[in-house]
């Protein structure tokens, strides 16, 4: 090999080393960008994708697939956190397939909460449609940060951290809130600890929360799972 096809291969592998290096160490901050103009989901697709689905065939593609008629409704709060999700996600709202965001409308009884909870895939943005309303969120250095909001202020929650909402005013609440995710996901913390299935050891719980057993089995059976 002469110097001159050398050097061009050396540069060639340089660059290819470079962008695996660019690749491994970009940060992905949503849902990656869409390919097409739309991608409405076929739930019924037995081909399954990562937090994604195929597509429905254009030709079966209607108006009806890009507007979501869920949030007029008051959701369910008859539960003992006093709070009802309505979720407007690709699950519920297909057309958000591939679009990199979704909305949820949260209702809150008076005294209501949101419980402690994180998205694993998505920032949160919200805002306050009624009440007023204790927000907070832990950082990973474990500092609390909260605030109490009126209508119409914002609220945002960096994405994977564990957040809470608590209705504080006399009467009922309500925050619409959004995500750069299609399908956030969410890591309730009540009912991950105690009630997944099938359920964590109480010897585990009861090291990690320092407290007795039959205090993990009372807090097992709020949840139905003791
Ligand atoms: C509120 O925290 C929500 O996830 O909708
Ligand atoms: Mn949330």
């Amino acid at each position: 090999m002469d110097v001159k096809s050398s050097i061009k291969t050396s540069f060639f592998f340089l660059i290819l080393l470079f962008c695996v290096i660019l690749f491994f160490t970009s940060p992905c901050y949503s849902d990656p960008d869409q390919l097409q103009d739309f991608c409405v989901a076929d739930l019924n697709a037995t081909t399954t994708f990562l937090n994604g689905f195929p597509c429905k065939p254009v030709s079966q593609v209607s108006s009806s697939d890009f507007f979501f008629v869920g949030f007029h409704k008051e959701g369910d709060t008859n539960n003992i956190f006093g709070v009802g999700v309505t979720a407007g996600n690709v699950l519920s709202f297909p057309g958000l397939n591939t679009l990199g965001l979704s909305m949820n409308r949260v209702d809150f009884s008076p005294g209501g909460v949101n419980p402690l909870h994180s998205h694993p895939r998505a920032t949160e943005a919200g805002i306050i449609i009624m009440g007023k309303v204790l927000v907070g969120f832990i950082s990973t250095s474990n500092v609390y940060y909260s605030k109490v909001l009126d209508e119409g202020n914002m609220f945002v929650i960096p994405k994977g951290l564990v957040h809470f909402q608590k209705n504080v005013g006399p009467g009922k609440a309500i925050i619409l809130t959004s995500f750069n995710s299609q399908l956030p996901g969410a890591v309730v913390l009540p009912t991950t600890l105690f009630a997944s299935n099938p359920e964590i050891p109480n010897d585990v719980l009861a090291t990690n929360f320092q407290a007795d057993e039959t205090v993990i089995n009372s807090i097992k059976s709020k949840f139905g799972s003791a």
